[in-house]
C-alpha cells in the first residue's frame, strides 16, 4: 500500500510517497480503507523532530491523527456492530508500531471507530475525531456547572471551533476570540460574544463578566496572560506547554486558578466521546470544515500551507 513518510526529519519536502505491507485485520480488529486523512499541527512537530516519536524503530515514520473511510476487512472477535463497507472514522495513535494515518490502509482495534456523521463526506468526517476529542476532553476536565461561562481563545481553529460548539451544545454561555475576518465564522459556530484576538484579549474577555470567566479552553496557546480573564477558583485548559511551564504554573496558583491539559490520546479507543461527536454532527451541532483536499503527494504542500497560518478548517489528504 501507498503511506506518506518520512526518512529524516526536517521540512515538508522530507514527506514521501512510500510503500508498505498491507496490514490485516486481526482479533478484535477491522481494517479500513483510507480515504481521507487529516493534516494537524501535530503531524508538523512530528516530521521536523519537535516532537520526535518512533514506531517499533523502524522507517519511515508514518505521521497523522486522523482517518475516514470504509472498513474493508473484520478480523475474528469482534462484536458485529461494524460490517464491511460502512463508512467510518477514527482517531490513529501515530505512535503504536504500525505508524499513523498517512495510509491507505489502516487496521485499528474495533472500539476506536465509529460510522461517520450521516452525510458527511469522508474528508468532512475526517476532521472531527482528533479535534473534537480534544475540545471534549478540555471541556470535560473544567467540570463546569450548568450556565458557566467559557472563553476560547483561537476559536476559528479546529480545536477552538470545536471547543465554541461543545460548549454551546453543553448550554454554556461562550466568549470567543477572533480576527475581524474571522469574527463571521466564528458567530456561525454560536459563540454569544466575540472579541478581538491578540494582545489584551483577557481584558476584553473580563470586561464581558462581573468576576472573570469560570473557565478558559486556550486552543490559541497564549497561556499566562489568559489568567487575569479568570475568576478565583476557575479553570484553564491548555492544549500545548509552553516553554517555561514552571513559570506559568506558580502565576496560576497565585491567582487561585487550575490549570488542566487537555491531551487527546487520554481519549484513546474511547468510543462512548467519538460516538458523542458523532452525534452532536449529525444533529448539525458540530462543523465539519475542510480547507482543502489534496492528493498523497501534495503532502509537503499541505504542511506548508498548515503552517504559514490562516487556513480555516482542516487541510485534508485524499486517498
Ligand atoms: N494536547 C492535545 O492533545 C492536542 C490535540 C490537538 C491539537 N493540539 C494543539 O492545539 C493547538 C490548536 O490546534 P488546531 O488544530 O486547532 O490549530 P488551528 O486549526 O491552526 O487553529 C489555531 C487557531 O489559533 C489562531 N491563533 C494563533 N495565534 C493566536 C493568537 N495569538 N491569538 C488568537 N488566536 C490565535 C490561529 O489563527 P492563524 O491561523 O491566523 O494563526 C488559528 O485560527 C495546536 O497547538 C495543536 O498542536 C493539542
Amino acid at each position: 500500500m501507498r503511506a506518506i513518510g518520512l526518512l529524516r526529519h526536517g521540512g515538508p519536502e522530507v514527506l514521501e510517497v512510500v510503500e508498505r505491507p498491507t496490514p490485516h485485520a486481526g482479533a478484535g480488529k477491522v481494517r479500513i480503507r483510507v480515504r481521507a486523512t487529516t493534516v494537524n499541527p501535530a503531524d508538523t512537530l512530528i516530521r521536523s523532530g519537535v516532537t520526535p516519536i518512533r514506531q517499533r524503530g523502524t522507517e519511515p515514520v508514518i505521521p497523522g491523527l486522523d482517518v475516514a473511510g470504509t472498513i474493508d476487512e473484520i478480523g475474528p472477535g469482534t462484536s458485529g456492530r461494524l460490517a464491511v463497507g460502512d463508512r467510518v472514522m477514527a482517531m490513529v495513535n501515530p505512535t503504536r508500531p504500525a505508524g499513523g494515518g498517512y495510509a491507505e490502509w489502516v487496521v485499528l482495534p474495533e472500539s476506536w471507530v465509529v460510522p461517520a456523521p450521516v452525510g458527511a463526506s469522508h474528508a468532512e468526517a475526517a476532521t472531527l475525531p482528533t479535534n473534537g476529542l480534544t475540545a471534549l476532553h478540555a471541556l470535560d476536565q473544567l467540570r463546569l456547572g450548568p450556565d458557566s461561562t467559557v472563553a476560547v481563545t483561537g476559536a476559528a481553529g479546529a480545536v477552538g471551533g470545536y471547543a465554541v460548539q461543545l460548549a454551546k451544545a453543553a448550554g454554556h454561555r461562550v466568549l470567543a476570540d477572533a480576527a475581524r475576518q474571522d469574527t463571521d465564522l466564528v458567530a456561525s459556530l454560536g459563540a454569544d460574544h466575540i472579541v478581538d484576538r491578540g494582545p489584551g484579549v483577557a481584558d476584553r474577555f473580563r470586561a464581558l463578566t462581573a468576576d472573570g470567566v469560570d473557565a478558559v479552553v486556550d486552543a490559541a496557546v497564549i497561556g499566562a496572560p489568559l489568567l487575569s480573564a479568570i475568576r478565583r477558583g476557575g479553570t484553564l485548559a491548555y492544549v500545548r506547554g509552553g516553554p517555561d511551564q514552571a513559570a506559568f504554573e506558580r502565576a496560576a496558583a497565585t491567582r487561585g486558578v487550575t490549570l488542566v491539559s487537555a491531551h487527546v490520546h487520554d481519549y484513546d479507543g474511547r468510543r462512548d466521546k467519538l460516538d458523542l461527536l458523532r452525534r452532536l454532527a449529525d444533529e448539525g451541532r458540530l462543523s465539519l470544515r475542510v480547507a482543502d483536499t489534496f492528493p498523497p503527494q501534495h503532502a509537503a504542500q499541505a504542511h506548508r500551507l498548515l503552517a504559514a497560518g490562516g487556513v480555516r478548517g482542516r487541510l485534508v489528504i485524499e486517498w
